[in-house]
């Protein structure tokens, strides 16, 4: 028996279209922080990084272009690349 802990984002009685990156989706109940009495401490900090961070690429106009296939980290707790080449310019 494995706990598949990435597949919770994607759970599709939760979920519309479960596998689609949706910014604007809503409600939004995602597990990505946690949930209950240990819930990410950092979760507002994480928050606001993030937040600070697409503002800046907007404001800049930094635009990011995928050069080359993604590799998928293989793990059953992250999902995330191992690689993703991209090229940095602006839009
Ligand atoms: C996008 C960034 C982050 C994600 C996705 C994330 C995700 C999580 C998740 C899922 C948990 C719960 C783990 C569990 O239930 O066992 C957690 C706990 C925690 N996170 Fe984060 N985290 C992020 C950023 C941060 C940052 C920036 C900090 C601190 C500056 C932080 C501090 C903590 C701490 C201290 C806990 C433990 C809370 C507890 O057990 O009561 N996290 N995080």
């Amino acid at each position: 028996m494995v706990l598949w802990f990435s597949a919770a984002n994607r759970d599709p009685e939760v979920f519309e279209a479960p596998h689609e990156f949706r910014i604007d989706r809503t409600p939004n109940e995602h597990l990505t922080f946690g949930w209950g009495i240990h819930f990410c401490l950092g979760a507002h900090l994480a928050r606001a990084e993030i937040r600070t961070f697409f503002g800046e690429v907007l404001r800049r106009g930094i635009r990011f272009e995928v050069m080359g296939e993604p590799t998928r980290v293989q793990h059953n707790i992250f999902r995330g690349w191992t690689q993703l080449p991209v090229r940095v310019g602006k839009a």
